[in-house]
């Protein structure tokens, strides 16, 4: 699975550790059943509270009637607008800091802006009575005309806004020899891990602590600190485990401030998870999209215009952007480009970030476009992405840290077999007689170091102990970090003890933009040296020592133990000179800033990859499988690869869903996203995945951090849902610019693409 460079790093002195296929530390914890997810906690005394949801999605609320539920049993209280205490808005902050998408505090007011909003939450002593109770509060509604329409280019309500621009498009597509023009459309998706979004909460003696199902503990701890009206430090927020998230637990939803609220009203911890049902509603999804790509190249191919006008819906309350373009001004050299965006308001709850936001979506118009660019050319699409391949970021003018997409590209496509390939719709067959479908697509994602902290300690029992202020989202944070104490210290990983997930440790970074590990990776390794440092001196100076009286200058760690620099060998364990210092451990704390956002920062960093694709296709039966992805990753060195393959893998299978399946349907009359259950919102399951070959060109990115580590978290679905798409297309002459693909656009005659004169 790994690639060449693997010896070449070991040759620069990367340890054994580092890049061998480790499994999860946190495993045996996860399949006992010990590891504790948030809504695991039961604290003595805990009660259960249940929201009341709106059945409107535009409105508001002209009557609460409390007089049955407040009788049924175990009921303790039932809030409304009227009596839930004080919740703030948070205050606007720079990016990275308070970040919220629905910025509006649950029960702030009787406006009904979506479905599912919540109305009232009722706390009772079990769930059973809580959801009871709440279900019998009778909410009357003034209803008005709601908007959830997903026809959105041309219902944008600014002035579009120029995200990046270079060249002028407009005359370059006035004069080109080929030219491509389409929209491409993406269904709303709901993010569903198999974790509820859960909110224990307990309020005492002033101090909050909140067992969250949240990507981030330290922002939620911010944010829910901000919503209460309580100072930071008097709320500490908890994640130890999560199954998952794919961005929908990056930033707080209002559920979480109702715990709290009902926890400090009622003095007694209190437990809301949301139902799958309501996260549909409340907690966030991917939005609707609308893109419209044109596309300019001369007869051999050389781009000379793209141009993305992109529109997503967001609520009527908060502004949410998918960026689309996020690749689009680097994938490709290219000296015209324009990206612009515009917002669609709709009575939906707010959107969020979902697994690799914006250059998803963008990612599967794009190389949706880029293939029906390649048709019209006739040439072979892998061909028209490396004749197209940028010396440099030319969105920046910045060089790139490391790209190796042109390998991608051309190791998938030996993996794959795509010489064999005959262009022609629907001429090639397998051994079974069904149609085959083969397509590809280029993808890209970003790659950044974001502020982090964390400290190591060195103990007398010979272990490590590190404590952060991250999270592991299920992917293999708690075993990359002690991979990454051990690979500094020397001490076996099963040795190494890794707290996370509380933010009274040293902050961590967001479990989110697959930045976790290259920004843990200064962080941890800083405060690993920093606590030999320590060992060092106290080998120095500790009574009983070979080395008492000497410079520490003079001195070496090397696989957890001190010794003279071109002395005997003779080596002093650490844990043994904790026992000559009589001390039961040292600790050393290490920081890093980081690189996000950073103008000054003199390089382009992003992930690469290529996905090919086939599908089956039998026209009698309409039936159409994936059948095989080869996934080509480039996404710096794999700490682990054992974990990186896992994330590839599953995000791959997410990409199935994405292009086939998933899609959250509003009902017009209600406004409500009506496919909300695991039965009525496909998503891919085992039945569904392909085979999947997964690839890691292993080519560390020295320029990010010193392992050059980058992340995988989401450059596994960017790019398959085009590739799925283009492979549809081989197969079946139809040309899929609506997600999901579904059976009954393949019986239909292939549409011609819409015209915009
Ligand atoms: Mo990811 S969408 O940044 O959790």
């Amino acid at each position: 699975m790994l690639g060449p460079q693997k010896e070449a790093a070991e040759q620069i002195g990367i340890s054994k550790i580092i890049g061998v296929a480790t499994p999860r530390v946190d495993g045996p914890l996860k399949t006992t059943g010990s590891a504790m997810y948030a809504s695991d906690f039961h604290l003595p005394g805990l009660v259960y509270a249940w929201p009341t949801t709106a059945t409107i999605a535009s409105g508001s609320v002209t009557g609460i009637d409390l007089s049955t539920a407040k009788g049924m049993p175990g009921v303790l209280a039932i809030y409304t607008h009227e009596n839930i205490g004080p919740l703030y808005r948070t205050p606007p902050a720079p990016v990275l800091s308070l970040m919220i998408d629905e910025t509006r505090p649950p029960l702030e007011d009787t406006t009904i802006r979506y479905y599912g909003q919540y109305v009232a939450v009722a706390v009772a002593e079990t769930m059973e009575q809580a959801r009871a109770a709440a279900e019998a509060v009778k909410v009357t509604y003034s209803k008005t005309a709601h908007n959830t329409d997903v026809h959105l280019i041309g219902s944008g309500v600014n002035t579009p806004k120029e995200v990046t621009k270079r060249g002028n498009t407009t005359d370059a597509l006035k004069s080109a020899a080929i030219k491509h023009d389409a929209i491409y459309s993406t269904p709303t998706e709901t993010h569903n891990p198999i974790e509820l979004h859960a909110s224990v909460a307990s309020y005492k003696d002033g101090k909050f602590t909140l067992y969250e199902t949240s990507q981030a503990v330290g922002n939620h701890r911010d944010v829910l600190a901000a919503v209460l009206g309580a100072p930071p430090d008097s709320v500490q927020v908890i994640t130890r485990f999560l199954g998952s998230g794919f961005g929908g637990k990056l930033w707080p939803w209002p559920h979480s401030a109702l715990a709290a609220s009902c926890s400090r009203n009622l003095n007694r911890p209190v437990k809301l998870v949301v139902s799958r049902s309501m996260m549909f509603q409340s907690v966030g999804h991917r939005p609707a999209i609308d893109q419209r790509i044109q596309l300019a190249a001369t007869s051999t191919g050389k781009l000379t215009a793209i141009q993305q006008d992109y529109v997503n819906h967001t609520s009527v309350q908060d502004d949410y952007d998918e960026g689309c373009g996020e690749a689009t001004g680097f994938i490709y050299s290219c000296p015209n480009v324009l990206v612009t965006g515009n917002l669609a308001r709709r009575n939906v709850g707010t959107p969020t970030s979902m697994r690799g936001p914006g250059a998803v979506p963008g990612l599967y118009a794009l190389e949706s476009a880029m293939d029906e660019l390649a048709l019209k050319l006739e040439m072979d699409p892998v061909e028209l992405r490396l004749i197209n391949e940028p010396e440099m970021d030319e969105s920046t003018g910045k060089p790139f840290s490391s790209r190796h997409l042109k390998e991608c590209l051309s190791v998938g496509a030996e993996k794959f077999g795509w010489a064999k390939r005959n262009p022609t719709v629907g001429s090639m067959k397998n051994a079974d007689g069904l149609t085959l479908g083969w397509g590809m697509a280029a993808c890209s994602w970003i790659a950044t170091r974001i502020d982090a902290e964390a400290s190591v300690e060195l103990r007398q029992d010979g272990t490590a102990r590190i404590v952060c202020g991250a999270q592991d989202i299920g992917g293999g944070t708690y075993t990359v970090i002690a991979q990454m104490v051990a690979h500094e210290t020397g001490v076996p990983v099963r040795r190494v003890e890794v707290v996370l997930g509380d933010s009274s440790l040293p902050p961590g970074p967001i479990s989110g933009g697959s930045w976790a590990t290259a920004s843990l990776t200064p962080a941890v390794l800083d405060a690993a040296r920093s606590a030999i440092k320590a060992i060092v001196l106290a080998a120095t100076k500790a009574n009983g020592s070979p080395f008492k009286g000497k410079q520490e200058s003079e001195l070496e760690f090397v696989d957890g133990g001190v010794r003279g620099k071109g002395g005997d060998g003779t080596t002093l364990s650490f844990s043994d000179v904790l026992k000559l210092s009589k001390a039961k451990g040292v600790s050393g704390s290490g920081k890093s800033q980081g690189v996000f956002g950073d103008n000054q920062s003199p390089y382009s960093f992003h992930s690469y990859g290529a996905q090919f694709a086939e599908v089956t296709w039998q026209p009698e039966i309409a039936r159409l499988r994936v059948s095989r992805i080869v996934t080509v990753i480039d996404a710096g060195r794999m700490l682990n690869p054992r974990t990186a393959k896992n994330q590839i893998e599953g995000a791959v299978v997410m990409g199935v869903g994405m292009a086939m399946l998933e899609a959250t349907e509003y009902e017009e009359r209600s406004g409500a996203p009506i496919n909300s259950s695991l039965a009525d919102y496909i998503v891919a399951v085992s039945a569904d995945c392909p085979q999947i070959d997964v690839t890691f060109l292993d080519y560390p990115d020295f320029k990010l951090n010193s392992l050059g580590a980058r992340g995988v978290g989401e450059i596994g679905l960017a790019g398959v849902a085009a590739a799925i798409a283009n492979a549809v297309q081989h197969a079946t002459g139809v040309r899929a610019r609506r997600l999901p693909i579904r059976i009954e656009d393949l019986l239909s005659a292939p549409e011609p693409s819409p015209s915009f004169a």
